[in-house]
């Protein structure tokens, strides 16, 4: 870690349940603790099919980052881009691109660990320590610096992280500000939790779970605010809809949104 990184207010710790070693425990990765499997096992307690739709999250990271790469963006930033897991960002884009560039920003430590073992001798592909909360300082880090030109277009990519980001952090502030960035070409995706029609005891459920986690909380968001985040860029595929749904080629369609999930959307900016 370069002295230039930040140290967080919390360092790895087992005991305090972590978004990203939950996530991999969903994934049926190795990379997780008991204090992770606990809070992860009460929020499938109240949504059984959660690791359906984590899953289905990495194929549309999949189908996404194919779409930018053949559309001809070499360039990506993973924000939140959690342990490294089957088919990263860079392995994904450099089947299409073989020298894409892909910078991976995660706030939580022990992504920065194993990322760096991963990543260690590729010169095309970075992972740094930053908070989504601070976009002006993940713009301006120096690896992304090093590694992205913003005159030319660029992939970015937030799945399953803007739920994190609280109300009063202003996520659409956040979104806003690092689309100003990017230029005419490039693609914005998403993907975000929303509660659909689950009981308000399972939601709080898996509030509570997720609140005891460094993150803090968890905010599922209505169709209308994710789609927000998108405004103003030319929606491809089928639009918003429930992550497990989208591919490229998939026809715009009025989803069922009755379960909860994730909502995924990718936007070109004009
Ligand atoms: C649920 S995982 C998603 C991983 C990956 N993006 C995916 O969709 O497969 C969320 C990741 O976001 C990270 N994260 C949460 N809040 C963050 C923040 N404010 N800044 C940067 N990373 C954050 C967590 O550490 C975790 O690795």
């Amino acid at each position: 870690m370069s002295t230039e990184e930040r140290p967080p207010s919390w360092v790895i710790n087992p005991e305090i349940p972590s978004v990203a070693r939950m996530y991999d425990y969903y994934l049926g990765g190795k990379d997780n603790f008991a204090a992770d499997r606990r809070a992860g096992d009460r929020a499938v307690e109240a949504v059984p099919y959660v690791a359906e739709f984590v899953r289905a999250n990495r194929r549309f990271l999949s189908h996404a980052v194919t779409l930018m790469a053949r559309r001809g963006v070499r360039q990506f930033i993973d924000i939140g881009s959690g342990l490294p897991t089957q088919e990263n960002v860079h392995q994904v884009a450099q089947r299409v691109v073989p020298d894409a560039r892909v910078v991976y920003v995660d706030n939580d430590p022990i992504v920065l660990v194993h990322g760096r073992a991963l990543l260690a001798g590729d010169p095309f592909t970075t992972v740094v320590q930053g908070d989504l909360r601070e976009p002006q300082a993940v713009l301006d880090h120096r690896e992304v610096a090093a590694q992205i030109d913003f005159d030319r277009p660029v992939g970015l990519l937030m799945l399953a992280i803007l739920h994190f980001v609280h109300d009063e952090d202003g996520p659409a502030r956040i979104v806003e500000q690092l689309r100003k960035r990017l230029a005419s070409g490039s693609f914005v995706a998403l993907s975000h939790g929303h509660a659909g029609r689950i009981s308000p005891e399972a939601e709080s459920q898996v509030r509570s779970a997720y609140g005891g986690t460094a993150a803090g909380d968890i905010v599922p968001r209505t169709p209308e605010q994710i789609m927000a985040f998108l405004d103003g860029t030319e929606l491809l595929g089928p639009g918003l809809v429930p992550v497990e749904a989208w591919t490229p080629d998939t026809e715009p369609f009025t989803p069922d949104l009755a379960k909860a999930g994730f909502l995924a959307a990718v936007g070109r900016i004009p």
